[in-house]
């Protein structure tokens, strides 16, 4: 039986990734996206999301817009010259011809969850804010959700936003500690591993050869998220698969090694969006999540590429 999933995204070149290798899955099945602001504004990624359902046939997903703000803090846009002003590599693609839902994401999330207790996976590739909103539309979500994988964090490495703050956590730290204290089966996909997965530009080469609509898409945004990684990384053509493999992990659990412990995040100061992982439980009592320390790379690699091209 496939997987339910739900994805929170801010596409997002990788985001598009992360959305066409779920819509090429048999193994899940997406019962919505939900939008939320990050690499670029709330209703930049919403229209994102809708061409992003349209770009394979699969119009008839539900696309509940999100919030464009984080809870408490302001937004500064920074994804712009990492994604493209328009989140798609400055392609500038066409309008989409559907609709956001009129439900907001968290009451999307929320009835979605209800709806099918015990099934359902969130997948959260963005900034927390969503999933915050639908645990506090809702806090008794959280014992009724299959599983929470999130993109996000840094446990045991540096941050890419700040030395300390991984992107999706650092746009929204009171939401993504909100989702880390409570008490779902959450999995932390991190830089811990995302940044040990690198698509080089032969790995690119070999996949742009399939033709389908999914990977003309992707080969058309990607020069912009390749361009940042070179300027800013010196990766030679390489890219991170960070929302690839976070969607990697609901496929494929097996090519991740975890390890659980409580984690909280900074609220405030310079290490705002820091991570940390309380391995010994020095700090106060809070449930558990799975913090992604490995990868086979390899595996997760062979994986974008199979449901890709397939
Ligand atoms: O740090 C990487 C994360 O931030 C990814 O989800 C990317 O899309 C950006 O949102
Ligand atoms: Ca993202």
């Amino acid at each position: 039986m496939a997987t339910k999933i739900i994805i929170d995204t801010d596409p997002g070149v990788d985001d598009t990734i992360a959305i066409c290798m779920a819509l090429r899955s048999p193994e899940v099945q997406v019962l919505g996206l939900t939008s939320v602001f990050g690499n670029v504004k709330g209703e930049v990624t919403a229209q994102n999301a809708l061409r992003l359902v349209e770009l394979e046939g699969h119009g008839d997903i539900p696309v509940a817009r999100g919030s464009d703000l984080p809870l408490f803090s302001r937004f500064e846009m920074d994804g712009a010259v990492v994604h493209g002003e328009d989140g798609m590599g400055n392609t500038h693609p066409p309008t989409p011809r559907g609709k956001v839902i009129e439900r907001t994401a968290a009451q999307f999330i929320v009835d979605t969850v209800r709806a099918n207790p015990g099934e359902m996976t969130l997948l959260a590739i963005g900034p927390l804010t969503n999933l915050a909103l639908a645990l506090r539309l809702d806090p008794g979500i959280a014992g009724l959700v299959k599983e929470v994988v999130v993109m996000g964090g840094a446990a045991a490495c540096p941050g890419n936003m700040t030395p300390v703050a991984e992107a999706n956590i650092w746009h929204d730290a009171h939401a993504a500690d909100t989702v880390m204290a409570a008490g779902w089966p959450l999995v932390l996909v991190g830089l811990d591993v995302t940044q040990k997965t690198v698509m080089s530009a032969q790995f690119r080469q070999e996949l742009f050869r399939a033709d389908n609509a999914a990977v003309r898409f992707i080969e058309k945004i990607i020069p912009c998220y390749v361009q940042f990684a070179d300027t800013v990384y010196r990766m030679d053509g390489g890219i991170y698969t960070h929302d690839p493999s976070a969607m990697a992990y609901i496929i494929r659990p097996d090519l991740f090694s975890t390890r659980s412990a409580p984690v909280f995040v900074e609220t405030e100061g310079r290490c705002i969006g820091q991570t940390v992982a309380d391995w010994q439980h020095q700090w106060e009592a809070r449930p558990e999540v799975k913090v992604c320390l490995d990868v086979d790379s390899a595996g997760v690699l062979a994986l974008i590429r199979e449901r890709l091209t397939r």
